[in-house]
């Protein structure tokens, strides 16, 4: 193969929420490139060669299906796929460490090294390595000297290339992104490796949109974007708490200072709680870093952002059980959606995990109802299935409950047929919505007990 050649030859190792939909929209955007998919689970790679894609996210199936087979291949043969590829994205898992140092904050890298490790193994000509994965700073430092430990005499680029999509949106994300940002070496080679995959988005993106930095602005840059969002959330939810103790509307609040061009309305939305598998994990790798950097004040700043999301989630719970005449104990209570956000089947860091776990330690029955999440929630909260039971429509899942609880803003849940489901229910029927996606007052006339999150309950008794 002509050297050339090798860098339309694409690969990215790890077939998870973020290399698959990315890699589907590279091979759309770019016929004339190769993209191979290449993962060590081959019962995610078996699902992403057939018609149930392992993820599920709106306008996947479509883009995959227009272009698997032809220059979108996804396997587990990585070996082969290294040899023959001229950029490598990495793209696998990168969680918190659950032992040692740093446990609980810092990410565990092992994943990223033994891929590493892999490509020096197997690679016959030099390759740029490009990080997809959120990583903490330095990080490709450290891959690049690992890679560069080789003994073959080759050479190896590391540039970071973090993926700002978000779950349910991400195929829109990848198609107009706000901005792509490339963080390369500042050396000549460097310069060079970042062009070869400047000129894969420029396909697509305007060239002003795409953003080219060093290497260790890019890293951080992406765990900031995160904690900034994050951030956000916690303080809109911070009001939402005063809010419910005065007589002000968390709602309101937020368009009032949304309307303020410097602060923008986005991310303003007052809930029981972000979950995913980004903020949390980004933000403790955050502290970690200005921990171990004798920041101690920035650290805790941020540490704080997290804190106020887990009392959050059992503020939500404890305003069930004080408004439930303070005991949930063989009450009914149906969770409307499980999943981290709207559009996803994904849970991972669910405030659904965290509020069903409280719910069933005060003794409640759980009924849940999730259009897409059931499969990820049933192995979630496996350790408390004695007190739950799983459904497939929202009605049954209500019938006979005291109280519905909203966890996940699906579209689906605003459109339901409330009179149809509080007469089903034990009375008095109680609504917690912790999305704020109904219309208080129309539940209110229904007869619900209406508490939605961060404004003044409409009782009816
Ligand atoms: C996030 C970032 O948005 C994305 O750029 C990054 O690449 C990965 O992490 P994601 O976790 O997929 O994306 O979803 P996001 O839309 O950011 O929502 C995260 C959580 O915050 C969800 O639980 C969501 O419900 C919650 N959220 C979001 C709020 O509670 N209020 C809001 O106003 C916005
Ligand atoms: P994300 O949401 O960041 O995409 P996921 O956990 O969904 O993360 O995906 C990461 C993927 O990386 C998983 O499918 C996992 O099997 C894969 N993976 C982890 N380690 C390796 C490895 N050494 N080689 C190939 N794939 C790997």
């Amino acid at each position: 193969m002509k050297k050339e050649e090798k860098f339309k030859e694409i690969l990215c190792i790890g077939a998870g929420y973020v290399g698959g939909p990315t890699m589907a929209v590279i091979a759309a955007k770019c016929p004339d490139y190769n993209v191979t998919v290449a993962d060590i689970d081959a019962r995610r790679i078996a699902a992403w060669n057939s018609d149930l894609l392992p993820i599920y996210e709106p306008g996947l199936d479509e883009i995959v299906k227009r272009t698997r087979g032809k220059n979108l291949f996804f396997t587990t043969d990585i070996s082969s796929a290294i040899k023959r590829c001229g950029i490598i994205f990495v793209s696998v898992n990168t969680p918190t460490k659950t032992f040692g140092e740093g446990a609980g904050k810092a990410a565990d890298l092992q994943f990223w090294e033994k891929t590493a490790r892999a490509i020096i193994e197997d690679a016959e000509d030099d390759k740029i390595v490009v990080e997809k994965s959120t990583l903490p700073v330095r990080t490709a430092e450290l891959m690049h000297r690992i890679l560069q430990s080789n003994t073959k005499g080759l050479s190896f680029e590391v540039l970071s290339n973090p993926e700002f999509l978000a779950e349910g949106t991400a195929i829109r994300d990848l198609e107009s992104p706000d901005r792509v940002l490339i963080g390369a070496m500042e050396t000549d080679s460097g310069r060079i490796a970042m062009e070869k995959v400047f000129d894969i988005y420029a396909r697509w993106v305007p060239r002003d949109r795409i953003l080219t930095t060093n290497v260790w602005s890019s890293e951080l840059s992406k765990l900031v974007a995160n904690a900034m969002l994050a951030q956000r959330i916690s303080s809109i939810n911070s009001i939402s708490a005063l809010c419910e103790k005065t007589d002000a509307d968390v709602n309101e609040v937020a368009s009032a200072i949304g309307m303020d061009s410097r602060i923008g309305p986005k991310f303003l939305k007052a809930g029981v709680g972000f979950g995913g598998s980004c903020f949390k994990k980004d933000i403790l790798n955050l502290v970690y870093i200005c921990d171990h950097y004798g920041l101690g004040e920035v650290a805790r700043y941020w540490e704080q952002v997290i804190l106020l999301n887990d009392y959050q989630n059992r503020r939500f719970v404890n305003r069930i059980i004080r408004s439930m005449f303070n005991t949930v104990a063989n009450k009914k209570i149906a969770l409307f959606g499980f999943a981290f956000k709207a559009d996803t089947g994904d849970t991972r860091e669910s405030p659904a995990i965290y509020i069903s776990r409280l719910l069933a330690e005060e003794r409640a029955n759980l009924a849940i109802y999730d259009p897409k999440a059931i499969p990820n929630a049933k192995k979630d909260i496996a350790d408390i299935a004695s007190s739950v039971e799983f459904h497939e429509d929202p009605y049954s899942c209500a019938k006979s409950a005291h109280a519905i609880a909203i966890i996940t803003d699906w579209s689906e849940f605003r459109t339901l047929d409330y009179q149809k489901i509080y007469q089903s229910m034990t009375k008095p029927a109680f609504i917690f919505d912790g999305r704020n996606i109904l219309d208080k007052h129309k539940m209110h006339n229904i007869g619900f007990n209406i508490y939605s999150l961060g404004s003044r309950p409409l009782t009816t008794s």
